[in-house]
């Protein structure tokens, strides 16, 4: 199978192949690019089908981080490790111990936290074998009202950017999904004065916002059309599709789901019907600005909620560029992502 011509490998730096035979690991530790600073990126653990797809999943996400970060302004670079495993029932403290020490191999090139199937137990094995990790239980904690926040700037900006205003009072706001993210998200927006539409699967979770932030509640499968000025998804991904966009009356998509475009080309619909999209990736990076904030065993919340807060310029910024290009705005994102770890590049 290809691997350095592979589309996916876009220029990767080291990819490590781990395999203990005691504990049966198999993992992949995919570095993109270290030119701001060393690698960061969750570990997930996933029954992958394939080998293939195991490596095709850590060489996406870690160049994912790499965009993320750099886009974020964090002295970071990309990095993502996969265990292959199914992780209700193959996880020991073995396992991620000898994971750890392949983390420590790479002499803090790569910085581990969670992600998919791991949490802050299992970075705390891997913690016993290598300081390289990042999530700890005694760190940063939940990212998620972090995340919310930097979420609730980027509505901000795209406000700013669409409608010329400053403020969110009285402006109707679709929230779909309630879960760590949209709920606080919800609190933040009802404070500020928006007028909230709520939906998730589960009702109880519905309940409790409705009941907190006085917010309409429509169907799950409905809420990407209500008639609102900004549409905020925060459940999963691939909302933004060929059935979803023509429906949509909202002129803001912004909200902190991981991809939101079905596929690339949706960012271009989007474009056409006149719907400003803020990139996923760029408008819910309060979380990595958080966990980056606890890196050296100290954690500083004004600090990250600071650097949060740089997510509004960033996004006017992309916002821009779109408009004078004349391009989708995840367009302008990599853009702009690119131009600050190229730049690095060659200045290195
Ligand atoms: N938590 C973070 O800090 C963070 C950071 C970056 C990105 N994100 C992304 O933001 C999104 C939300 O993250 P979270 O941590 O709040 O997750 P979560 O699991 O706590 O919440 C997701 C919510 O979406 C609901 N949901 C699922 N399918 C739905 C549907 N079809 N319609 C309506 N609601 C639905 C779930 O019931 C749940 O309440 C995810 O896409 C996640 O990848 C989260």
């Amino acid at each position: 199978m290809p691997i350095f011509t592979a589309p996916d490998f876009d220029g990767h730096e080291q990819v490590v192949f781990c395999h203990d035979a005691e504990t049966g690991l198999r993992a992949i530790i995919a570095i993109h690019n270290t030119t701001r600073g060393p690698s960061l990126g969750g570990c997930r653990m996933w029954p992958y089908a394939s080998e293939e797809e195991a490596l095709t999943d850590a060489l996406r996400l870690s160049r994912g981080m790499t965009y993320k970060s750099a886009l974020a302004g964090l002295p970071l670079g990309g990095g993502k490790s996969v265990i292959i495993g199914e992780s209700r029932t193959q996880k020991t403290p073995a396992l991620f111990r000898a994971f750890g020490r392949f983390v420590e191999s790479l002499g803090g090139r790569y910085i581990v936290a969670e992600d998919v199937g791991t949490g802050v137990a299992d970075i705390e094995i891997v913690r016993q074998v290598t300081r390289h990790v990042a999530g700890t239980a005694g760190g940063s904690g939940d990212p998620s009202p972090v995340t919310a926040y930097g979420v609730f700037q980027g509505i901000r900006a795209a406000v700013k950017a669409k409608l010329g205003r400053d403020d969110l009072a009285g402006l109707r706001i679709a929230v779909q999904g309630l879960g760590h993210v949209g709920h606080d998200l919800a609190r933040q927006l009802y404070e500020a004065g928006a007028l909230l539409v709520v939906a998730d699967i589960d009702e109880a979770r519905v309940a409790r916002t409705a009941a907190a932030y006085h917010a309409e509640i429509l169907p799950a499968d409905r809420i990407h059309a209500a008639d609102v000025d900004v549409f905020a998804p925060c459940a999963l991904g691939a909302i933004l599709n060929d059935e979803t966009i023509p429906e949509i009356q909202a002129g803001i998509v912004a909200g902190a789901a991981n991809n939101q475009l079905a596929e690339d080309r949706h960012g271009e619909v989007l474009r056409l019907r006149g719907i400003l999209y803020a990139p996923d990736y760029a408008i819910n990076a309060g979380g990595i600005i958080n966990i980056h904030h606890e890196s050296f065993d100290h954690y500083d919340r004004a600090a990250a909620l600071k650097q949060v807060e740089g997510i509004y310029d960033t996004l006017l910024e992309i916002f821009a560029h779109a408009e004078t290009e004349g391009i989708p705005t995840g367009t302008a994102a990599d853009r702009v992502a690119e131009s600050r770890f190229r730049k690095q590049q060659q200045v290195a």
